[in-house]
Formats: structure tokens, C-alpha cells, sequence
């Protein structure tokens, strides 16, 4: 079922607007062009991921040796950093970066005549 979730003009680059559907609380982040909805619900001990920081992804360069080279933040790759005990989440897939069995319960999203929605 669709939900309405805030007309598109008011969904500001990496500043979710939240909604509460059918007893869940889902942040809806646009980053890039892309609409992300996302329960906010941590699977790590269900904390409040989606108020957490956004941020691009830090990787590290290294030389043909292994040797760091020094950090630098992707392009593209954003991840959300729940506020409890600092798990990062790429966005994109959910998918925890330090421990793939953490997973974000992801939702679809459509834009329909410039309103969104969330199918839950
Ligand atoms: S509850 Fe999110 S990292 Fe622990």
C-alpha cells in the first residue's frame, strides 16, 4: 500500500523527512538524485539509524605495496552512521559496512506527480 510521504520539492538532499506507516517509523533521504526510504529502525539493536550522520564512504588508497597512500571520501558512496553505536550503511544497498549480516529494511519509493510515496 502507498503511503504519501512530502511533495518533492520539500525533500532536501540528505535531510530525511520522516513518516510513521502501519506502527513504523521510515526516513525518506534523497542523496543524488536517488529516493531512499528506510526504516528507522537499526539492525543492530533497533536504534534510530536514520537520525544518524550521512556521509560519503572513506576509503584508503594504497600503492602497488599495500602501503596507505592516505584516506579519501567516495564519490560514490554514502553511507548512514546509526547514532548509537556507530555502524555505517550504505545507503544504497543497506548493507552494513563492517558486518553484512546488518541489513536496512529498505521500501520502494515512486514520484507521481511531483508528490512521493512509499509503498509499505
Ligand atoms: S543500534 Fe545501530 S549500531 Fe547499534
Amino acid at each position: 500500500m502507498e503511503h504519501f510521504v512530502c511533495e518533492q520539492t520539500e525533500l532536501m538532499e540528505r535531510k530525511p523527512v520522516y513518516i510513521s506507516v502501519e506502527g513504523m517509523d521510515i526516513g525518506v533521504v534523497l542523496i543524488k538524485n536517488q529516493i531512499h526510504a528506510i526504516e528507522n529502525n537499526c539492525p543492530h539493536a533497533e536504534g534510530p539509524v536514520c537520525l544518524g550522520d550521512i556521509s560519503n564512504r572513506v576509503r584508503m588508497r594504497l600503492d602497488e605495496n599495500k602501503m596507505s597512500l592516505g584516506e579519501y571520501a567516495s564519490e560514490d558512496e554514502v553511507n548512514m552512521v546509526c547514532p548509537w553505536h556507530g555502524l555505517e550503511f550504505d545507503i544504497a544497498s543497506g548493507t552494513c559496512t563492517a558486518d553484512s549480516r546488518f541489513k536496512l529494511h529498505k521500501f520502494q519509493t515512486v514520484v507521481r506527480e511531483g508528490k512521493i510515496y512509499v509503498s509499505v
